[in-house]
Order: structure tokens, then sequence, then C-alpha cells
């Protein structure tokens, strides 16, 4: 951690020290190291968050390690089968488990073993259920409506087939939103720390209550990794933000910064046999097209965890705690 004088100690947190948290509004000199470091290390192209490897079952040292460290830069690596396509879940399953993730979130629409196939469905065009269409599906991180207990930390998507045209996906590293923000504005990033800054109202279908009503902040840090997690959705439907002037203008500098053509943002078309480990980072979908022949439609297998990338806690990727 750098050295800072006597004055700017006293002057901060009591908990400024050994263990201060760069995202703490009152760790300023903190913050300050961690924004230099990460703006340091993320990476400019998404082609540098590409990794080719040839044991997804059992990575070898050098597969894990390049996956690892770019989770560690950007919360989030892409792969690329060597062999091409190959068809998912179990993939996934094992792919996960070499980097800690084991819980996986069971949520409503995925299959018995909680991995979701995320296909087009023709009745799921009459419901809200937008991942499950061809429709463009908005900024967001996974599980935003989920429980405290029941955060998703991890996803790990794997591309069986892929669309004829469109489908691209757009990720955006969730710390990076947190510094551009705190950048612009601190206040704002009070703001979305309150613990009712968003709220998802309850979901119910015919009469029946299939989730509680759920609020919570958008960022928030996790105790156990020291760890930043967001929870976000650009949707204008079926959200409530809280009705205070910093919550409105951050929730309207956040959605600015996502529809922009920022360099931080990544835009990727996922190939049969690519696929992506992340830390829930912010994400979108295009709109897409599918082959008009059956058994040709984009397929993806996802799997969303209650755990976090092992290795990527706060202490193994910043040397300033
Ligand atoms: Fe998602």
């Amino acid at each position: 951690m750098a050295i800072r004088s006597m004055s700017e100690s006293m002057s901060e947190s009591p908990l400024q020290g050994a263990s201060a948290s760069p995202f703490d509004l009152a760790s300023r000199s903190t913050y300050e190291g961690w924004r230099e470091w990460k703006l340091g290390v993320y990476p400019e192209t998404v082609e540098q968050l590409i990794v080719p490897i040839n044991h997804p079952h059992a990575l070898d040292r050098s597969e894990k390690k390049a996956l690892l460290e770019r989770c560690k830069r950007a919360n989030m690596a892409l792969y690329q089968l060597a062999t091409g396509s190959e068809p998912g879940k179990q993939l996934v399953r094992a792919l996960g488990r070499q980097f800690g993730l084991e819980r996986l979130d069971n949520n409503l629409r995925a299959d018995e073993d909680s991995i979701t196939a995320l296909r087009v469905v023709p009745e799921a065009g009459k419901t809200h259920y937008i991942p499950y269409t061809n429709r463009p599906l908005n900024w967001h991180t996974d599980g935003y409506y989920n429980s405290p207990d029941e955060q998703v930390r991890a996803i790990v998507m794997h591309c069986v087939a892929d669309a004829v045209a469109g489908g691209d996906n757009s990720y955006l590293d969730h710390e990076i939103a947190y510094l551009l923000m705190r950048d612009e504005n601190p206040d704002y990033i009070r703001a979305l720390m309150q613990p009712d800054a968003m709220t998802i109202p309850a979901n119910v279908e015919d009469g029946a209550e299939l989730r509680p009503v759920q609020s919570g902040p958008v960022f928030s840090v996790q105790p156990l990794t020291g760890t930043l997690h967001m929870r976000y959705t650009a949707r204008t439907r079926s959200i409530v933000w809280k009705d205070d002037r910093n919550t409105r203008l951050a929730a309207g500098f956040l959605a600015e910064l996502l529809a922009s053509d920022s360099a931080y943002i990544f835009r990727h078309h996922m190939q049969a046999g690519q696929g992506v480990i992340c830390n829930n980072v912010l994400h979108r979908r295009e709109a897409f097209t599918d082959a008009p022949e059956p058994g040709q439609q984009r397929l993806l297998y996802r799997a969303r965890y209650h755990d976090r990338i092992h290795g990527t806690e706060l202490n193994n990727v910043w040397s300033g705690v």
C-alpha cells in the first residue's frame, strides 16, 4: 500500500490501514491506489480476453493461469476450445469446478440440474421471459432479483451453436462502472450503496407469488472476499429506483455509460466452442436471427453460481490490500 502522510491518515476513516477497502468512500487514497492499478491492467481489446484451451475438463497449468489472470484484471475471461464445438452441460460444470464454482443458483427456468439451456422457446414469446426469445436483452447482472443470501457472484456460459446473424454480447467489468461513477461523483456511489436503492417488485403469475419483492443496493462489498458486487438492470419496467435525487442521477449516469461507445465495454459474437467465465459482470445481448433449419438454433448453456471465482479475492488481485 502507498505510504500516506500522518495528516492524510488522520483525516480519513478509522478503517484506513491494512484492512482499508478501495470501495470505502472514506478511503480516498486506498481508492486512488486501486484505481491506478485497475486502469493500468484492464484489457484494451476483447481479443486480450480470449484464451485458447485444449483441456476444458482438466485445464493444464498455463490454461488455468491464463483464464485466472484475465479474471483478476477484468473479472472475466473468454475461452476458445481447440476442438471447436462441444456439447455443453458437463463441460460447463467441470470448467466452473476448476475455479471453485460449486454452488449453483436454482432459478425458476433452469433445468433440473440448475444449468440453463438458452435458446428460443416458441411459447416464451408470449411471456416477459426475454432470455428464451431472440429479442435483445438489455444491460444487467444476473440474479439481480435474488435474495441477499442467494446473490449470483459468477457465471459460466458456453456456446454450442451461434446465431445466423446478431446475438452479439457486450460486457463491462462492474468495477470499471463503479470507478467511472465514483470519479464522476462519489455521492452517486453513496446513493447506489443504499440498502433500498433498487427494488424489484414481486413476481406474480396467475395470482401466485413466485418471488417476493426484493430490495437491495446496486453496489455492495462482499465481506469474505473484500470484492465489489453489483445488482443491476437497465430495464425500466418491473423496477423501482429509490426516490431521491442522487439515486436518480446515478441511475441515469449508469444508463448513459452503458449506452455509450465507451472503450471499456467489450463486444463479442460468441461462436460455437467459445464461452465466458466471469464474476457476474454487466452484460447484454443483441437481437438475433436463428437458422431456419430445426436443430441449428443458437444454443448456450449457462450456469450461475453463488460462489465467486476462487483466486479473484481482493487480496489476490491487488497488492495494495
Ligand atoms: Fe444475463
